[in-house]
């Protein structure tokens, strides 16, 4: 395994490798090639370049790649080992190397019964038990045998949490919506006070539950969510603290810092630390889910993702998804310099897939220095960003269509919907697959001048309506098809992101799993904290951050 490296300063050398030196002369070969013309050449295009696993389609023939740039791609990532760290992190070895912690959101969902062992303990007896825990909970809350203070059975459930503690169960509820059935859910991540206000304005204490989601049961915004969440549930005279242990329990890998909340213990759900928390709704992250759904199709959610752990190991990287994804986007990442990747769902259930994958993607390879402590001179993370496919198309599309960027993009559609309006459905596919095709056709100029002749425009307006009304075209997508979402494809497609994550971290030879960019800001945050708080100058500041500190004291101040 590689190590931690000592070295500052020091730069990578894998832009200087073989590999990567042959890309760059096929990117050469690449840079000017028309997608519309390697579609015109192979009528196989599309066979040759789709995949299919279970229900779901990956339809990457609409890129700019021929069968030389994936055998280039593929000789850089058998020279980045890419398969034996893949290894490693199934094993349960320790490749979050600045942390010292295993990478094992994948046993969370190990259904097999094979032991995976973490410092020559069987991690699974325990994922097992606090599986067992949410079943049990979760039947007894969601049948209204587990009631509230005064006895009445429970409506509510308010998670509390913030990055991967809240935006992987809110998007999964989000997108299951049509598997609930009892049980009305809700997310406050945010430390502005707006959002808990909210919240608790239409909430009635005796029928809720509060579910603090915190790996590290330290993060700021979600522990002063949580105080509001408790002086709001004791406001009443009839409460008394004996009644918080019907109505909060909290899902941490921190047992004191839970104890010194006032949570009982036995109200806690446990996590491990080798689950980063951008990886931990599979853990008991995703009570919220189990509680909002149903515990079966929590674990259907874990299956379809165990699948996708399976193929992802055992197919070779010519039909291995998670691999070609995360290739095509090194491909335009490292060698076309795309700055940003969109992520568009045309589906209502998936809105909130861009804002998961934002974290999931940037925090684990926003990073510009290595696993071994080498400064990268390549890029690495992607900028991630989308919304709902058919909102987008009536906001940024254009710039998607006529701008001057590459963006690659990932289209997202189910064929089968959960919706009963078959015009609506009808319209959704064809956008869906209409957008793609726009993007690489494109409109040329005589394509432009027949459109206009044919409206009956004159012809000297027409001559000045075609630069702007002609589009270059050739802009990349991927199409994921998914047969319908369910649990069990939710769980594959997101499971194929984390891996497309991994594979493009063991590329750039990145820890995917720390975060340490994080830090400074909460840092900082809390020194001027102090400073607003006691209205004094405690810290040395530049004189922006000074001018910004005075206004705010100064504003608040006149009231
Ligand atoms: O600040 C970033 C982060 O540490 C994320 O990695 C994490 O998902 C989030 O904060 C919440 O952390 P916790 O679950 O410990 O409250």
């Amino acid at each position: 395994m590689r190590s931690l490296g000592l070295i500052s300063n020091a730069k990578s050398t894998l832009v200087h490798t073989p590999a990567w030196q042959r890309l760059l002369v096929h990117h050469n070969d690449m840079k000017s090639v028309k997608m519309m013309d390697l579609f015109s050449e192979n009528p196989d295009r599309f066979d040759q370049f789709s995949l299919s696993f279970e229900n779901m389609l990956l339809d990457y023939s609409k890129n700019i790649i021929t069968d030389y740039t994936l055998d280039h791609l593929f000789y850089l990532a058998r020279k980045q080992k890419v398969r034996e760290f893949r290894d490693a992190m199934f094993r349960g070895e320790k490749i979050n190397n600045t942390e010292g912690r295993a990478v094992l959101h994948t046993a969370l969902r190990n259904r097999s019964g094979r032991p995976i062992m973490v410092d020559g303990k069987d991690v699974m007896p325990g994922i097992l038990h606090e599986l067992e825990k949410m079943r049990v909970f979760t039947g007894k809350v969601r049948s209204g045998e587990w009631k509230g203070y005064t006895g009445k059975p429970i409506t509510d459930i308010v998670n509390i949490g913030i990055g991967g503690s809240d935006l992987g169960p809110n998007m999964v509820c989000r997108a299951l919506t049509p598997y609930a059935d009892r049980l009305r859910v809700h997310f406050v991540s945010n430390v502005d006070g707006t959002q808990i206000e909210n919240r608790l304005m239409d909430l009635d204490a005796e029928t809720t539950i509060f579910i603090i989601a915190s790996k590290t049961f330290t993060t700021q915004e979600t522990i002063t969510n949580a105080n509001t969440a408790r002086k709001w549930f004791l406001a009443d005279p009839a409460i008394s603290e004996k009644d918080i242990a019907r109505h909060f329990v909290a899902i941490s890998t921190n047992s004191e810092a839970v104890e010194a909340f006032g949570i009982d213990l036995s109200n806690m759900f446990e996590f491990w630390d080798w689950v980063g928390g951008r990886y931990s709704l599979w853990s008991a992250i995703g009570l919220s889910i189990a509680l909002y759904v149903g515990m079966d199709r929590f674990i259907e959610m874990l299956e379809g993702a165990e699948a996708m752990d399976k193929h992802f190991q055992n197919e070779p990287m010519e039909t291995n998804m998670p691999m070609i994804l995360a290739l095509i986007g090194i491909w335009y990442g490292n060698f076309f310099g795309a700055e940003s990747s969109a992520v568009l769902p045309y589906d209502h259930h998936l809105r909130l897939l861009p804002a998961y994958l934002e974290q999931a993607d940037m925090e684990s390879n926003g990073k510009s220095v290595d696993r071994d402590g080498l400064q990268t001179t390549y890029s690495t993370g992607k900028v991630i960003w989308g919304t709902e496919g058919i909102n987008g198309q009536h906001a940024f599309y254009q710039l998607l269509h006529q701008g001057t960027r590459l963006i690659p993009t990932d289209f997202i559609a189910s064929v089968r919907s959960h919706s009963c309006l078959k015009e609506h459905c009808d319209i959704l596919a064809s956008n869906f697959i209409a957008q793609t095709e726009a993007l690489m056709r494109g409109r040329n100029e005589n394509e432009t001048r027949l459109q206009l002749r044919n409206a009956g425009v004159e012809l000297d307006e027409i001559e000045k309506h075609i630069p702007h009304m002609t589009f270059q075209g050739n802009q990349p997508s991927n199409s994921i098809v998914l047969d319908q979402l369910t649990p069990r494809s939710l769980g594959s497609l997101l499971a194929l992101y984390e891996h497309k994550i991994f594979v493009q971290g063991a590329i750039w030879n990145l820890n995917s799993y720390d975060q340490w960019g994080v830090e400074l800001g909460k840092k900082l945050a809390s020194n001027i904290l102090n400073e607003i708080k006691s209205g004094r100058t405690l810290y040395q500041h530049d004189a922006s951050t000074d001018g910004l500190l005075d206004w705010f004291r100064e504003k608040r101040k006149e009231g």
